[in-house]
């Protein structure tokens, strides 16, 4: 899609929709939401029904004007970042019931947030609603259309031309991964999304490398190979490297885990628990297209993303409960659960990362726990690390971007759970305990010095069902996230 931005006192001639903000006092207060000359483009319109309430949106066609799409703000005090994506949101979900292909928008003028925020927020909420998957659906089957262009009404455009550029570039990349995480495993396959990613080669700055099965049998990846086996998919790594600041020995690595479909393994998921599972390679999606957007963005900073791609499957190949696997690092595992493979292909992904590229910081990234969707809903993603400053980067970069977090502890006495008594370490604890809690320290057993920082997005990755600017099924959660704490990271 495209964003433009124009200046508030163009006429609106020839426009065919426009989207106008309200908030709950407009009856009373509307001067100063907007300038005074916009008002006449709601002059001819009965507004005495509209409540402004903040989610509320309310489709009005005029005779021989344009129609106006009118969603509501709330109250202007509790106006956020937040809250503005989801009113745009609304008028855009709106659009794509009503095929509308083109939109004005008119920015409102608000006290708070900052107008440079207001902007922000509200062309993101409108770019990341923009979104359908409807790849599987005959032409005939779909009832909704993506919008085209919209055109931003506002005062100063000349200030944030570079800004929407920006946005588009980010979103666009949030969608692509929404993509790749909606398609069916079958498609998303490990070698599929590993094709993928060498496609990132042609970009600039960008080299990626990827390991097949022989490799990573040769580099002693003793998990991933082990979670890999029952399936008729070959493991895949890949290893990207973004260069956007050459002259910097710094560099941070994101790590992702890539399971392609997670049916439990031997310890098969129930009814329920299976179906939406192709979702389990969110994470490494998200690395994929932070290392995309990184590149457009030409990001003055150097990033590495490491992914492995596997299935988790049953065969008789498949790993087993019991079972003893040594990891990249030497330390043995025992498989107490085939569902705990997350971590496993993880473990082996972060000591390579660590010993072999060297990175000042390193954030892995995975929907890792059921435990994670128990604790904090749909709603913010769980954050576990060792490093203090780099979780105040990264909670920062949550708050700006609306991909938001919250810690939860590592204490060192949650690796008593996992004591094994055949294995120097087992992938699970005995109960079902700090779930979220117990799959970190699993992971902390493979980072030894790297300030880490380990990220569930176990309930972010995939929602039930839409909320706000985001839709149903994946999220493209983390994408955002990454390449705000990229620009913020020390490098
Ligand atoms: N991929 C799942 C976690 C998950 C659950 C992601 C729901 C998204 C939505 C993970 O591999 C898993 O199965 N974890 C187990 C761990 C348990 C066996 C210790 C879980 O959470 O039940
Ligand atoms: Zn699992
Ligand atoms: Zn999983």
């Amino acid at each position: 899609m495209k964003l433009a931005a124009i200046k508030t006192s163009l006429d609106f001639t020839g426009k065919d929709t426009i989207v106008v903000f309200l908030s709950d006092d407009h009856q009373k207060n509307r001067t100063g939401l907007y300038p005074e000359g916009m008002n006449t483009v709601m002059g001819r319109a009965n507004l005495s029904l509209i409540k402004g309430k903040n989610g509320e949106v309310v489709f009005l066609p005029l005779k021989d004007a344009p129609t106006l799409i009118i969603s509501g703000l709330g109250k202007r005090e509790e106006i956020t970042r937040e809250s503005l994506r989801n009113s745009a949101g609304a008028a855009i979900d709106l659009c794509k019931k009503k095929r509308i292909k083109k939109v004005a928008v008119l920015i409102p003028v608000l006290e708070r947030p900052a107008e440079s925020d207001v902007v922000r927020s509200i062309a993101e909420g409108i770019y990341l609603s923009n979104y359908l998957f409807t790849r599987y659906k005959s032409r005939s089957e779909e009832s909704q259309q993506r919008l085209e262009t919209a055109d931003l009404y506002m005062e100063n455009p000349d200030l944030y031309g570079a800004l929407l550029k920006e946005i588009e570039i980010v979103c666009e990349n949030t969608l692509l991964c929404r993509d790749l995480v909606n398609e069916t495993s079958d498609r998303s396959n490990p070698l599929a999304i590993a094709d993928e990613a060498r496609r990132l080669n042609r970009m600039k700055g960008v080299a990626c490398r990827v390991y097949g099965k022989r490799d990573l049998e040769k580099m002693k990846m003793g998990l991933i190979t082990a979670v890999s086996r029952g399936s008729s998919y070959p493991p895949q790594m890949v290893v990207l490297r973004y260069r956007g600041n050459p002259r910097s020995k710094k560099s941070l690595a994101i790590v992702g885990k890539g399971i392609t479909f997670d049916s439990g393994g031997l310890n098969l998921k129930p009814t329920g628990h299976i179906e939406e599972m192709r979702c389990d390679m969110a994470g490494a999606a998200v690395c994929l297209y932070t290392v995309r957007a990184a590149s457009e963005l030409r990001l003055r900073k150097n990033l590495y993303a490491v992914f492995p791609l596997c299935e988790n499957m049953l065969s008789r190949n498949a790993y087993r409960p019991g079972d003893v696997h040594i990891s990249r690092n030497g330390k043995s595992v025992e498989i107490g659960n085939t569902d705990a493979e997350g971590r496993l292909i993880l473990a082996d992904a972060l000591s390579y990362t660590e010993s072999e590229l060297r990175p000042s910081y390193i954030i892995d990234i995975a929907t890792l726990t059921g435990a994670c969707l128990v604790a904090f809903g749909e709603i913010i993603a769980a954050m576990l690390s060792t490093d203090d400053s780099l979780v105040s980067t990264v909670f920062d970069a949550g708050e700006e971007t609306g991909e938001r977090l919250w810690r939860m502890p590592l204490y060192r006495e949650y690796q008593e759970d996992i004591k094994s008594d055949i294995a120097d370490i087992r992938n699970v604890s005995s109960n079902r305990n700090a779930g979220t809690i117990i799959g970190a320290t699993f992971l902390k057993n493979f980072v030894k010095s790297t300030p880490w920082a380990h990220l569930d997005i176990a309930g972010t990755a995939w929602y039930s069902k839409s909320r706000g600017y985001r839709p149903k099924n994946a999220t493209g959660f983390g994408v955002r996230l990454l390449i705000e704490v990229l620009k913020r990271i020390p490098q």
